[in-house]
């Protein structure tokens, strides 16, 4: 497994995340146990993944807790998240959830600490009135970095992190990005880069990509809604090309995601050990083609409105 820097943050990670929420919440809403799903983290930990990515909403934080137990605390990197859409949140809320986190990790610190699906209009008094609250949590030593994801669905073109970024109060940044929505390149990318943040994306592999039925309704979708030029595409096997260098249309997805310049983690959820399986492989593929990456960025550029999900 390949790993690099974290930015700022200056931790070692695997290019390759558990991702333990997503629609498959490592196997927890097709109904495995939590020591079936502890043990799909458990073999991706053994491959070399040395991160994972939760939140104190979706209900998998004590599997992690399961999954890390026995091993060295220092070798995986835990990144979890305090919800911040149901209600406002205050410094005793953050101070609580944070303690429950730890608690269900069984852990007594946490490496990267988001606020969890942040939209353009809480930004300001998320900044400003629990900002302070997680600096404190820092210098306590419970957790060591600060993040922020995006709501994603709602904000498909970066709109909080544009502002978010200009502000560099974030160590780590959570991003939607994958084959057919790319316009984090320049709304995010760029300035993280430039400011050394760290990246992690979520979405690689969603609906769209996850089977090749799929991909036609969204491209014919594209179409329509004139994001696509059908002159770019073969519209009844639009990906098709791709069957020449990847093995399939998540392979594919999570390698053009992993060599986007900026990118640092690509998050990867699922409850299939067989999947699990082909996707640690896909993550020690070689790049994608150039002239593939290329077709891809061209017939995509202008799509702005779809998640892929
Ligand atoms: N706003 C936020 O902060 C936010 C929002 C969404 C997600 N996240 C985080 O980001 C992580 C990644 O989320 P994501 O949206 O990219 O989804 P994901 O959790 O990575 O889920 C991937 C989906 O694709 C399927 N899949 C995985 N590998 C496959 C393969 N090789 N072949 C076919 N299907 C495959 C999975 O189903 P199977 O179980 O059947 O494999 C699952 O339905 C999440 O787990 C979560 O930690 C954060």
């Amino acid at each position: 497994m390949q790993t690099t820097i974290l930015g700022r943050t200056g931790l070692t990670v695997s290019r390759m995340g558990m991702g333990a929420g997503g629609p498959s919440q490592i196997g927890k809403k097709a109904g495995l146990t939590e020591s079936e799903s502890a043990d799909i983290l458990r073999k991706a930990f053994d491959a070399g993944v040395n991160f994972v990515d939760s939140s104190e909403g979706y209900g998998t934080e004590p599997i992690i807790g399961q999954a890390i137990q026995g091993r060295d605390r220092s070798s995986i990197v835990i990144s979890t998240k305090k919800s911040t859409r149901k209600k406002k949140i205050t410094p005793q809320t953050l101070e609580e959830s944070l303690h429950q986190s730890l608690q269900r990790l069984g852990t007594d610190y946490i490496d990267i600490y988001n606020l969890h699906g942040v939209v353009p209009q809480d930004y300001d008094y998320l900044v400003s009135d629990v900002y302070p609250t997680l600096q404190r949590a820092r210098e306590a030593g419970k957790i060591r970095f600060i993040a922020v994801s995006e709501m994603f669905n709602e904000d498909k073109t970066h709109t909080m992190l544009r502002k978010g970024l200009q502000d560099d109060l974030w160590d780590v940044v959570m991003v939607g990005f994958n084959i057919l929505n790319q316009t984090a390149r320049e709304a995010v990318f760029q300035k993280a880069i430039e400011n050394n943040v760290g990246v992690q994306i979520m979405f690689a592999v969603r609906k769209a990509l996850s089977r090749p039925e799929h991909i036609k309704n969204f491209v014919a979708d594209l179409i329509e809604k004139g994001q696509i030029d059908p002159e770019d595409v073969d519209v009844e096997n639009p990906l098709g090309f791709l069957e020449a260098s990847a093995v399939s249309l998540p392979d594919a997805a999570y390698r053009f995601c992993r060599e986007e310049a900026g990118v640092h983690v690509v998050l990867s959820g699922t409850g299939n050990p067989d999947h699990l399986v082909a996707n640690l492989e896909s993550f020690d593929r070689p790049p994608l083609p150039e002239a593939d990456v290329e077709r891809l960025k061209h017939i995509f550029r202008n799509v702005d409105s779809t998640t892929g999900q």
